[in-house]
């Protein structure tokens, strides 16, 4: 019974994942939905009184990545310290938009920030490429290992670049901290670049993961085709029939949620990202769940699943051949934390279900002595991974304090 209902979320919660090449053909304007369900950052933005710019460049290895840009507060303050924000696994950075008025963009833009947001290649804003298109399988070979030693490597050298500034500071939440947690241990250069990092729910350390990538990890890695062949079955659009990502359905029309559905969504949200913050608002929950996915690479899934699997925070496993002629060794190399030099806070909460606490503290003490600032650990119990973004008090106990360390690293006075 256990083993079946634990194939069972397996299986929904690969559908769930997977339906996120189905972003690819989002409705737009759908009349019977609120319009801001549909909208873009550009457009999420201007809702709120903020005009923001979308910046596109190729990548040295031929992606297109596009940044967006806050290009003015209501306060009149405009080109402070940059700030880069990057995404989770699957998201875009609508994701930093979506709880509108209250959001923390808006927040640091008031305090004098200069904030930008990055998508990395895959999602929804940075499908381009020189020379391919993402109907193509090669598209797809990657994972966050790339995300963060060329994507968010390069994002940062172009903000540092349009802003005339010689460091910025980085927010990351999920899997963007991951990449950027790779960027620093693998170009330790870019250390000189980073005022400070502030982690939000980071997957760095994979010694205690019990939750969905768990369990997708192992399905993944036991499928036919998936265990040596590093560079087959990449590309993510096995329900790029469906209409709608799965999720949407569970939140769909003006008056909150979907009574028969709801019961089944809230199991599969528990048993995705852990237990959501009460009260739950239906609003929040619908225009977030409006907004993702936005789209992800199969390895990028199965690069987590391998670090999972084997408790490591490595380098992507290809399979011995592949691995000796890239890493000059049958078993993926591990990244080196000791490599990273920049301030460090990292924020995460008991109740998370993809990102397990005791692993997020394991990950703090693995850091070189002065560099950990804060290990900052939410006092609710029932916190979530999305909670960062969608929760009614996410404001007092996320937003401020991360305010407080970037104004800490800003005024050099930490
Ligand atoms: C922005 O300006 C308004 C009006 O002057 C002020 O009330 C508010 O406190 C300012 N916000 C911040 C975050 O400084
Ligand atoms: C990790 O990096 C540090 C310094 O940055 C270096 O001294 C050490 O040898 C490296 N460890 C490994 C296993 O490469």
């Amino acid at each position: 019974m256990a083993t079946l209902r634990t194939l069972v979320r397996v299986l929904v919660v690969l559908a769930a994942v997977a339906a996120s090449g189905a972003f690819l053909r989002r409705p737009r304007g759908l009349k019977h939905t609120k319009p801001e369900f549909w909208m873009d950052s550009v457009q999420l933005a201007r809702l709120q009184g903020y005009a923001m710019d979308m910046h596109r460049f190729f990548t040295s290895d031929g992606y297109e990545v596009a940044l967006h840009h806050i290009v003015a507060s209501k306060n009149g303050t405009l080109g402070g310290v940059p700030v880069l924000l990057g995404h989770g696994l699957a998201s875009c950075d609508e994701q930093w938009l979506a709880r509108g008025a209250t959001a923390l963009v808006y927040m640091l833009v008031e305090l004098g920030f200069d904030v930008w947001t990055v998508n990395y290649r895959g999602s929804f804003y940075s499908r381009g490429h020189k020379t391919l298109t993402s109907r193509h399988h090669d598209y797809w070979d990657f994972s966050w290992h790339e995300n963060g030693v060329v994507d968010q490597a390069e994002a940062i050298d172009y903000v540092l670049q349009a802003t005339g500034r010689q460091k910025l500071v980085v927010i990351g939440h999920s899997m963007s901290s991951t990449a950027q947690v790779v960027l620093l241990a693998e170009r330790p250069e870019y250390n000189d670049k980073v005022m400070g990092q502030v982690l939000l729910a980071p997957p760095v350390n994979f010694e205690h993961s019990t939750g969905a990538l768990a369990y997708a990890g192992k399905v993944l890695l036991n499928l036919p085709g998936m265990k040596e062949s590093g560079t087959e079955n990449v590309q993510n659009d096995v329900f790029s029939g469906f209409e709608k990502p799965f999720p949407q359905s569970c939140y769909p029309d003006h008056s909150g949620v979907n009574p028969k559905l709801f019961p089944f969504c809230q199991r599969l949200i528990e048993f995705v990202l852990g237990k959501v913050h009460e009260p739950v608002d239906p609003y929040q929950m619908q225009m977030i769940l409006h907004h993702y996915p936005a789209g992800s690479s199969i390895r990028q899934i199965r690069h987590f699943s391998q670090c999972i699997a084997a408790g490591k925070f490595m380098q992507y496993d290809y399979g011995k051949a592949r691995n000796q002629a890239l890493y000059g060794q049958d078993l993926p190399p591990e990244y080196n934390l000791t490599n990273i030099r920049t301030p460090t806070y990292l924020m995460y909460a008991l109740g998370d279900g993809s990102v397990n606490w005791k692993d997020v503290e394991i990950f703090g003490k693995l850091l070189s002595p002065g560099v950990l600032r804060k290990l900052h650990r939410l006092p609710p119990k029932d916190y979530c991974h999305v909670d960062f973004l969608i929760a009614r008090d996410a404001v007092e106990l996320v937003y401020v304090p991360v305010i407080k360390y970037l104004e800490e690293l800003r005024s050099g006075a930490s």
